[in-house]
């Protein structure tokens, strides 16, 4: 079976000028398709967890769901969903963060991280940081720890890592 930076270079397809022109899409749908690719993935995202403790797993709508679920079974941790504004029933801790396109408000549940909490925040892309950024500043806020953000894809070009230097940033691969 291939090594998931294989995997992740053969089967994230990019699609040019999606959602806008000048923005190069970069389509998580033919790795998950793949029989061993979201296991793939999923194990390359928590083997280097192993040993450590994981209380949380924040995923970030939607893609970050994907891997963040599979992941939190995997280290048996709970899972909590960081989720795109007015989503959320409850109270709610909000960061505004600007995209690649556009910008966007990422919302937790008030009470669901307990501080002290140890997370471990997952999405597919890191492009220009703000999601994540926004991510890490919400775990914090609520007294967690973010003990790793993880990636399958960083974007290098848009230096979205200068926007995390306070964080333990993992990629499993990079353009
Ligand atoms: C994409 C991607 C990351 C984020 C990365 O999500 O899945 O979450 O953008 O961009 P950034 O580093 O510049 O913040 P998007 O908001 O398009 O939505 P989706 O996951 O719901 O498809
Ligand atoms: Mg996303």
């Amino acid at each position: 079976t291939a090594d998931v930076t294989t995997l992740i270079a053969r089967y994230v397809r990019d699609i040019p000028d999606h959602p806008q022109p000048g923005v190069v899409f970069k389509d998580i749908t033919p790795l998950l398709a793949h029989p061993t690719g979201l296991a793939t993935v999923v194990d390359a995202i928590t083997a280097p967890l192993e040993g450590r403790r994981i209380d949380l797993v924040a995923g970030l709508e939607a893609r970050g769901f994907i891997f963040g679920a599979p992941a939190a079974v995997r280290l048996g941790a709970g899972f909590v969903p960081l989720r795109k504004a007015g989503k959320l029933p409850a109270a709610t801790l909000a960061e505004s963060y600007d995209l690649e396109y556009g910008t966007a408000t990422v919302e937790m549940h008030a009470d669901v991280v307990a501080p002290g909490s140890r997370v471990l925040i997952v999405d597919d892309v890191l492009a220009t940081g703000g999601t994540g950024r926004a991510a890490v500043d919400l775990i914090r806020r609520a007294g967690g720890t973010v003990v790793e953000f993880s990636v399958l894809l960083e974007l290098g070009f848009l230096k979205g890592r200068e926007k995390l230097a306070d964080v333990d940033l993992r990629a499993l691969a990079t353009v």
